[in-house]
């Protein structure tokens, strides 16, 4: 029988290989889902066979987990708990997918996975899993009662004991998972939350904003219907305006957020995520839907992308529910077309300009001076009748206190 095992090329991971070939007798199929982690996928497929896998799959699924999961939760301001962009939320069920279709194509009987029994990962992969192959059994190798191995340390003693020597090193580095979108950073002194981060030691994609340069840099953009679609007046599908942005964002130390989480599982986790990238995306988006959106979609739709982000955030995607949320966002994305000017400067993106075809701001309306359409005594009633209650409320008030 065959096993697909979602394989990263790290050390957890690749114990898993000899593991599942020990216990479970499986011949292993290692899929490795490229939502655009970069460098890590060197040398990948001959670390799988040399450690027992007969078959490595390194699928590029960059331009659908930008289409498909991240420009949803652009538009939907998708924000978990104020602050997390939920780069790692996003990319899961889309792994979990790949796993199913690489395990039909197999056909394969279970999905196996090096998520640990205390996180956010194994509920998204598991329920993807679920909602797409409800038949594949599923081994969660570290719940697994079969599993020995509970540090770093006894994972390479594991591996050598089945002749499997690689450079791993055995000193821990933090907790880390990186795609186009993101990278999240856990563990090492970030688990107490007194200590401020190792930025130094911690950063990835870009800097802090102390180093970041003295000079302002102007950006660009536009969009149609909610879709970011040039920068800089250069025309770029998304996953390069989203790899363009994160350097720019990098550079400037934008989009590093340090944050006390409450995972599903209930307990609350500390991380540092840099999203250069993502950050501005979302920034420029918003700064254009304020110009179109009317103020009740655009409060509608505030609750509607926290309902998004909830519902990314425990792995429930491929659900009726995120279906009926993400066409309600979409419908909101019509007239969402135009251009927007901001600059970078040390960790701010500060608006430099926006314009729409479609845009709702009347100047003749909004300014000080008076115009035909709005008539400053029409005010007067409207107030009288939507303080009606305040009123009615604050007379029987009086009432009660003189008696
Ligand atoms: N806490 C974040 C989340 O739940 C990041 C998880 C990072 N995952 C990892 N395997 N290191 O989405
Ligand atoms: C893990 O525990 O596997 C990573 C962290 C998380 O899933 O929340």
């Amino acid at each position: 029988e065959k096993v697909i095992l979602a394989y990263s090329g790290g050390l957890d991971t690749t114990a898993i290989i000899p593991w599942l070939k020990e216990n479970f007798d499986y011949e292993v199929i290692c899929v490795c889902i490229d939502c655009g982690q970069a460098e890590e996928l060197d040398g990948l497929e001959e670390r799988a066979k040399f450690c027992g896998a007969s078959k490595l799959y390194v699928l590029d699924v960059i331009d659908e987990f930008c289409d498909e999961y991240v420009m949803p939760c652009v538009k939907a301001h998708a924000v978990y708990e104020n602050k997390y962009l939920l780069g790692t939320s996003m990319a899961r069920p889309l792994i979990a997918k790949k796993l199913v279709e690489i395990a039909r194509k197999e056909g394969a009987t279970a999905i196996c996975h090096g998520a640990t029994g205390k996180g956010n990962d194994q509920i998204r992969f598991e329920l993807g899993i679920k909602a797409l192959a409800p038949d594949l059994k599923i081994i969660a190798a570290w719940r697994n009662e079969k599993w020995t191995m509970d540090s770093r340390e006894s994972e390479i003693e594991y591996c050598k004991a089945h002749g499997i020597d690689l450079p791993f090193s055995a000193d821990s580095s933090y907790s880390r998972d990186r795609n186009l979108w993101h990278i999240s950073h856990e563990g090492l002194e970030l688990e107490d939350p007194a200590n401020e981060p190792n930025y130094e030691h911690l950063l990835v994609l870009g800097t802090t904003p102390e180093k970041a340069p003295d000079e302002p840099e102007y950006v660009t953009m536009t969009f149609e219907k909610g879709t970011p679609t040039s920068i800089n007046g250069e025309k770029m599908k998304v996953s390069d305006i989203i790899r363009k942005l994160n350097e720019l964002g990098g550079k400037h130390g934008i989009g590093i957020v340090d944050i006390v989480e409450n995972r599903v599982v209930g307990m609350k986790s500390r991380g540092v995520y840099e999203t250069p990238g993502g950050t501005i995306l979302y920034e420029a988006h918003q700064q254009l839907e304020e110009l179109i959106l009317d103020r009740e979609t655009t409060t509608t739709k505030l609750d509607m992308g926290n309902k998004f982000a909830q519902i990314v955030y425990e792995g429930k995607w491929f659900t009726p529910l995120r279906e009926a949320v993400q066409a309600f966002i979409e419908s909101t994305q019509e007239n969402v077309t135009g251009e927007v000017k901001f600059k970078l400067y040390k960790g701010n993106i500060i608006k430099a300009g926006t314009t729409s075809p479609y845009s709702l701001y009347n100047e003749s309306i909004a300014s000080f001076t008076t115009g035909d359409l709005y008539d400053h005594h029409d005010a007067e009633g409207f107030i009288n009748l939507f303080g009606l209650s305040s009123k009615v409320r604050a007379m029987k008030q009086q009432e009660i206190e003189k008696n």
